[in-house]
């Protein structure tokens, strides 16, 4: 574990389980739709490529890039799109929109807004991580992977100022990391 690492709040083996699981599920409700995995970039590609391998079912991806963050740990609080879904038509599919960590909830409920705007038939969505506790609107996911204490985690996707994306685990960083 690198020396910047509180503590390591879900292993490989954890998530392992965990994406086998949603993906079972996912499989099950989707099997009669037409399902499109919608990535949220950056932080939710490690999810997405271990999720998009697990189910079993056809689907086709895509990706779409947000920003609520700054580079820090709070939340701006405005949702910018800076890469669109360009697709035309949107009404003859089930959007799952792939994410790795609900906070405010901001980003999410206005993601489900503007595909919805768009014409997609369904829109659901699905992440990794959800801090309930930070919610400012109300917003629930469909999946969730797992939930956890207002902690800032970082790893298997998830950055802090860019860093830490690619650990294969979710850990939390140590305080003086981001304080200093
Ligand atoms: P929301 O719009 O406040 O729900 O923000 C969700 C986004 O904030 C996520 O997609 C992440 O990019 C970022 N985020 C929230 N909490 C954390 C965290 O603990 N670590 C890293 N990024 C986070
Ligand atoms: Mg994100």
């Amino acid at each position: 574990m690198r020396n910047d690492i509180l503590k390591v709040l879900a292993s490989e083996e954890d998530i392992d389980k965990i994406v086998k699981g949603l993906a079972a599920k996912i499989s099950e409700d989707y099997k009669d739709k037409n399902l499109l995995m919608l990535c949220i970039l950056k932080g939710a590609v490690v999810f997405m490529g271990d999720l998009m391998k697990n189910v079993t079912i056809p689907t086709q991806i895509d990706f779409m890039k947000v920003s609520s963050y700054g580079s820090g740990t709070e939340s701006s609080g405005s949702v910018n799109i800076i890469l669109d879904l360009h697709r035309t038509d949107l009404s003859n599919l089930d959007i799952l929109i792939i994410e790795d960590i609900i906070d405010s909830g901001k980003t999410l409920s206005h993601l489900v807004e503007y595909l919805k705007l768009k014409g997609a038939r369904s829109v659901k969505t699905c992440t990794m991580l959800d801090k309930p506790s930070r919610r400012v609107v109300d917003f629930s996911p469909d999946y969730c992977g797992m939930s956890i204490p207002d902690e800032f985690v970082i790893g298997y996707g998830l950055d802090y100022a860019e860093d830490y994306r690619a650990l294969p685990y979710i850990g939390v960083l140590k305080p003086e990391v981001y304080t200093k």
